[in-house]
């Protein structure tokens, strides 16, 4: 299974905090946004990515994450010129999916809690699986229809009148006919190529999945300046309740076996003083030698 992060887009929602950077930079909290969908993936045990994101932001992503090996994992990256669509992904990554299957997520979308999606990457053999998760504003997402017996009947992409309170999360699983279904898309009426018109596509093979997030599960889109800010104040009470942190890939990368506990010693020992290196320093490394006593 490969991965890919789509971090472009005009971020214009959050103008002018992207002016000078993306987006997916910005700040969640105590790290960039792009750290939580990185964990996400990490969490999943998928050990090749490839970030997507504009040439003008490209560099600052390379500068931030590197070739990944402070992750465990390998990291690719892609030019989108102009934002023509989540599924462009799929063309623009095609030579980085080879012949495998794929996970996508969005750049500004965080999830917390579960193990839904490690569930979802072990059990994938083919066709898609997508998730919907139960929102008061599904008019703003794409949204999904269920029958009596809860199998997917419709997606619509930000209907004006929803058939139901499902919208679906940026997180899908793809096998390799994804790129073959987005060669044959036609761009929509805003001129971009569909997420939603690829699951639509799956759906009527009789080969989508869609699974239903539970209520303890945590989606945030991080899209707009109040959904930022309450996505920060989520994951700073979190954090400050639990004594954990959301969305740190090294931690992850450890505790899905991408890295060993001498590997990250190594990068901690590494990292200037800061809340987050004592975090990891005294929660993961000391807590987990402890353990091996
Ligand atoms: O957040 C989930 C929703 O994401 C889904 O429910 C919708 O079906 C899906 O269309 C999408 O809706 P959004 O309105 O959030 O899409 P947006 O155009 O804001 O793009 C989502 C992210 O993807 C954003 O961080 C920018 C990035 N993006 C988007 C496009 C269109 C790119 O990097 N390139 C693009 O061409």
């Amino acid at each position: 299974m490969k991965g890919i992060i789509l971090a472009g887009g005009a971020g214009s929602r959050l103008y002018p905090l992207t002016l000078v950077a993306s987006k997916q930079l910005q700040p969640v909290y105590d790290k960039p946004m792009v750290y939580y969908p990185l964990t996400t993936l990490i969490e999943g045990g998928i050990r090749e990515l490839c970030l997507i994101s504009t040439p003008h932001d490209l560099p600052r992503f390379k500068q931030l994450l590197g070739d990944g090996s402070r992750f465990g994992v390998t990291i690719d990256y892609r030019e989108q010129e102009k934002p023509a669509g989540i599924a462009q992904a799929f063309l623009i990554a095609e030579s980085f999916i080879g012949k495998d299957s794929v996970t996508l997520i969005l750049g500004d979308n965080i999830f917390y809690g579960g193990d839904t999606f490690q569930k979802a990457f072990a059990d994938f053999k083919s066709g898609a699986t997508i998730f919907g998760y139960h929102v008061n504003d599904p008019e703003r997402y794409g949204v999904v229809e269920f029958d009596a017996t809860g199998k997917a009947v419709s997606i619509e992409e930000k209907p004006k009148a929803p058939k139901s309170n499902y919208a679906v999360p940026g997180l899908y699983i793809y096998d390799n006919e994804v790129v073959a279904i987005t060669k044959n898309l036609k761009p929509s009426a805003r001129g971009e190529l569909e997420i939603t018109a690829v699951n639509v596509e799956y759906l009527r093979r009789g080969t989508l999945r869609v699974q239903r997030l539970n209520r303890g599960f945590a989606w945030l889109d991080a899209g707009t300046s109040s959904s930022l800010h309450e996505a920060s104040a989520y994951v700073q009470t979190i954090e400050k309740r639990a004594g954990i942190k959301i969305g740190c890939p090294e931690e992850a990368a450890f505790r899905s076996g991408l890295a060993t506990l001498a590997q990250l010693e190594q990068i901690v020992t590494a990292m200037p003083n800061c809340e987050y290196r004592e975090y990891l320093a005294k929660e993961v490394v000391a807590e987990a030698k402890r353990l091996t006593k």
